[in-house]
């Protein structure tokens, strides 16, 4: 793709987060619990995509749910009752905190909109097209955490426009055997952290994949990803994938990746969640000890 002169993008006002799926590899915990509720330590994720959309200036966030996933929606609001008891107990820091987390409606401009049925991330994505500021769109997926100093989504929004791209797809290097497992951009050159990109392959054999960027879990969407998600065929899984309905805009709107800097954990999968839960520990003065004891008796024991 050309370079075009640095363009002002319109704003980013609004984030919507995809929580309807079944969570099935998390079962039986997604049983009664949704996935997004599932706590790196005593953190839940949806609480850190929030707090990466609140910090990258999110006017409005929209959560796309399911009726069986209401403990969603009661725990990004205020809980009054809770937070009387926890004052009334001395907890008041405790109650400070919880206020701080949830959603005040005085900041925030907060929806919830119902996916009955969980029919991809494209028709999740879509089911949101009603409640959007409009301009561009930021997608959070949840269950991918990314860690680090800044946001992730604070940097792909100050990025974004670079170069004219309407879809902006954050992407991380994976090993040559690993692209089998992710949508791969295929990268035309680079600006820093930003790669031009004509297309994606979805889950490529090593050897035709087109790089070793994969696409994660936050995207900056052309407001137009609406039109083109109404009219998305099923793909894989026969679900509406929205990965389709990117490349099938890549000619039109432009497509780049965003190289950001965190570390991101697919806490999708139980060896993710692993491997976040013991970063975030490691990163907690009160927690590593426990994990040094831990590795010290796992040497002991050998
Ligand atoms: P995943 O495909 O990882 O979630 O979707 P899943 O289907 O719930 O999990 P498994 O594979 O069965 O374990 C990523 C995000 O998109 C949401 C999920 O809730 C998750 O946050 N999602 C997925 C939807 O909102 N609707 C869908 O139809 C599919």
């Amino acid at each position: 793709m050309e370079l075009k002169e640095a363009e002002t993008p319109l704003p980013v006002r609004t984030a919507i987060f995809p929580v309807a799926g079944l969570g099935t590899r998390f079962l039986p915990a997604t049983k009664a619990t949704p996935k997004e509720l599932l706590p790196v330590l005593d953190r839940p994720l949806i609480q850190f995509a929030i707090d990466e959309a609140r910090m990258a200036g999110i006017e409005r966030m929209i959560f796309v749910s399911h009726p069986a996933k209401s403990a969603i929606e009661r725990y990004v609001t205020h809980d009054a009752d809770l937070d009387a008891q926890l004052c009334a107990k001395g907890k008041t820091e405790l109650a400070r905190g919880l206020a701080a987390d949830a959603l005040d409606p005085g900041e925030i401009d907060v929806r919830f909109v119902m996916q009955d049925q969980p029919l991809g991330l494209g028709h999740a994505v879509l089911c949101a097209a009603d409640d959007v500021l409009p301009g561009p769109v930021a997608v959070i997926l949840p269950d991918d955490l990314i860690l680090g100093e800044t946001g992730c989504l604070s940097e792909m929004i100050a990025a974004y426009g670079r170069g004219g791209a309407g879809h902006m797809v954050a992407t991380m290097q994976v090993d040559a055997e690993a692209v089998k497992s992710y949508g791969i951009l295929s990268v035309t050159g680079r600006d820093e952290r930003v790669l031009w990109a004509d297309g994606m392959v979805e889950k490529p054999e090593p050897s035709d994949a087109p790089s070793r960027q994969a696409v994660v879990g936050r995207y900056i969407l052309d407001g137009s990803i609406f039109e083109d998600l109404r009219d998305q065929k099923p793909g894989t899984g026969g679900e509406i994938q929205l990965t389709d309905a990117i490349s099938r805009a890549t000619p039109r709107v432009g497509l780049s990746g965003f190289r950001f800097s965190g570390q991101r954990y697919d806490c999708g999968s139980k060896e993710g969640m692993l491997r976040a839960i013991l970063a975030y520990a490691n990163s907690m003065s009160d927690f590593r000890d426990v994990i040094d004891d831990h590795n010290r008796s796992l040497l002991a024991a050998e």
